[in-house]
């Protein structure tokens, strides 16, 4: 018994071994796959990821786009969320959505999945619901949110 159970002992531990290689491999893989994508059109912060098509369409098209894709259009809940939104929108030069709108309740600023917004980073004196119609809201290039038509085309930004 003693022979036969070290035999399998053997094949076990060379089981292990094989598959912690594979695990290793597809480890680096993956981590090198994750930089290249974060580099070219995404950001990483804290559990988050950002990413752009580079194209632009209005909110409801946006917001069907991420959704499909199993994300939701980008809200950053803190600074440095907002500061790795601003660096998207800078490189590509266009502004972009966020998944907030004021849709449901005329100056009541919610994320698309419902809550009130807990962190905001308004223009002075926005938003201001120029001509009655800016339910939307954009991240310009320096990072300020303004309330903007819905029907606008901006740029694409979803978060996973
Ligand atoms: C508007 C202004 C305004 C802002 C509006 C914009 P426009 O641009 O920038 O400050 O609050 O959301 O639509 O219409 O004067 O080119
Ligand atoms: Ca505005």
């Amino acid at each position: 018994k003693g022979e036969k159970g070290s035999s399998e002992d053997n094949g076990m531990q060379l089981a292990v071994r094989l598959m912690n290689e594979q695990l290793r491999t597809l480890q680096d893989n993956f981590n090198k796959f994750k930089k290249i994508f974060i580099f070219s059109i995404g950001k990483e912060v804290g559990r988050k990821i950002f990413v752009t098509n580079g194209l632009e369409y209005d909110y409801e098209t946006a917001s069907r786009m991420c959704s499909r894709a199993g994300g939701l259009v980008a809200s950053p809940k803190n600074a440095d969320e907002n500061l790795a939104l601003q660096e998207i929108v800078s490189k590509h030069d266009k502004r972009s959505f966020l998944g907030i709108t004021d849709l449901h309740t005329e100056g009541t600023f919610k994320y698309s999945t419902g809550g009130t917004i807990t962190y905001s980073n308004w223009h002075s004196n926005e938003p201001n619901n120029d001509k009655g119609n800016e339910d939307c809201v954009e991240l310009n290039t320096d990072g300020k949110w303004n309330d903007t038509s819905c029907t606008n085309k901006k740029l694409l930004i979803c978060e996973f």
